[in-house]
């Protein structure tokens, strides 16, 4: 198997512990999930996006990341009990920043070290070089590569069974396949802005705002206002797509793991049109005068 040649680009936006790690993985096939009652496809696609922003919490495990900001290995759970996942070879890796998240790990817009300086987020560390979407690998190839660990990324067939390394896989690759709505449609990374993105999505406001009246206001507010974002940051939900977009965009296709939030890509919107639903949605948030700041 061609390998991914990973690096970690050190430090990106906060501080970062310096770590490298370009040892070579195992390449163990995964074997295929069963075929029998499934949930639906659209219904994996979310499982698998919730798991790519945070495998933990997505499937009900106790796990507190390694600090990275300690040389000792000090958080809880996993398989060393430590808060830390192995590496291909089974030694345990330290948190460099990215908590064992994939989204942080690929990036969260996808573009691995090339994407987006997210300078409005935290936990910008120990991103990886290779951008997914450019990627051309199989399905085989990434299956094992997640479940073994290879270079920069974590050995999670320790914490995932292969039903769930499915639904993750599967969702990154109908990403990068087109077969579900990209990011590179609603960001693109600029050095040039505060927080190291624009928004570049062609919606409609109009649309958007009335999509988000229809299926979002009831818990954000008409103008997203009613829940705080972000953990500390307390932002609006306008806010969270203006400082956040690379990670907005995978929270609307399949929810938030932990809360009451479903997806767009459990609710009744034809998968054909959800990426001109994002579009719309992202033009509107956007859009401060429709959706201020708290
Ligand atoms: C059933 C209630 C509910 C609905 C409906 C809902 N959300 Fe949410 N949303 C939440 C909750 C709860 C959170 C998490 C708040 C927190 O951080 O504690 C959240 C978080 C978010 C976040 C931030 C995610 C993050 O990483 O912190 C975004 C973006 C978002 N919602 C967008 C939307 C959009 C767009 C819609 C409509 C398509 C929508 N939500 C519909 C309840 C809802």
């Amino acid at each position: 198997m061609r390998k991914l040649g990973i690096h970690l680009l050190l430090p990106l936006v906060a501080a970062a512990c310096a770590a490298g790690n370009t040892a070579k993985g195992s390449s163990a096939e995964v074997p295929p999930a069963s075929t029998g009652a499934e949930a639906a496809p659209m219904a994996r696609h979310a499982r698998g996006g919730r798991l790519f922003d945070d495998w933990a919490k997505a499937t009900g495990t106790a796990f507190r990341p390694d600090d990275p900001r300690t040389p000792a290995l000090d958080g809880e759970g996993g398989p060393f009990g430590n808060g830390t996942l192995p590496d291909h070879a089974g030694r345990p890796m330290p948190n460099t920043g990215h908590d064992y998240r994939l989204a942080r790990l690929l990036g969260r817009d996808l573009r691995g070290a090339s994407g987006a300086q997210e300078t409005c987020a935290s936990g910008e560390t120990g991103r990886l070089v290779p951008a997914l979407l450019a990627d051309t690998d199989t399905e085989a190839q990434w299956l094992s590569r997640m479940r073994d660990g290879e270079d920069g990324i974590p050995a999670y067939g320790t914490v995932l069974d292969d039903a769930a390394l499915h639904d993750l896989v599967g969702f990154l690759l109908a990403v990068r396949d087109g077969r579900l709505p990209s990011p590179s449609a609603l960001v693109a990374p600029s050095t040039g802005t505060r927080c190291g993105f624009e928004l570049t999505a062609r919606g409609d406001p109009e649309r958007g705002q009335r999509l988000h009246a229809a299926q979002c206001a009831s818990c954000h507010g008409d103008d997203g206002r009613s829940l705080a974002l972000g953990g500390s940051a307390r932002l609006s939900l306008g806010d969270f797509v203006r400082n956040r977009a690379p990670e907005a965009w995978y929270v609307m296709l399949s929810g938030k793991a932990g809360t009451t939030m479903k997806g767009l890509l459990e609710s009744p919107i034809e998968p054909a049109v959800l990426g001109s639903a994002l579009a719309d949605l992202f033009a509107a948030y956007g859009e401060p005068q429709r959706f201020p700041a708290p």
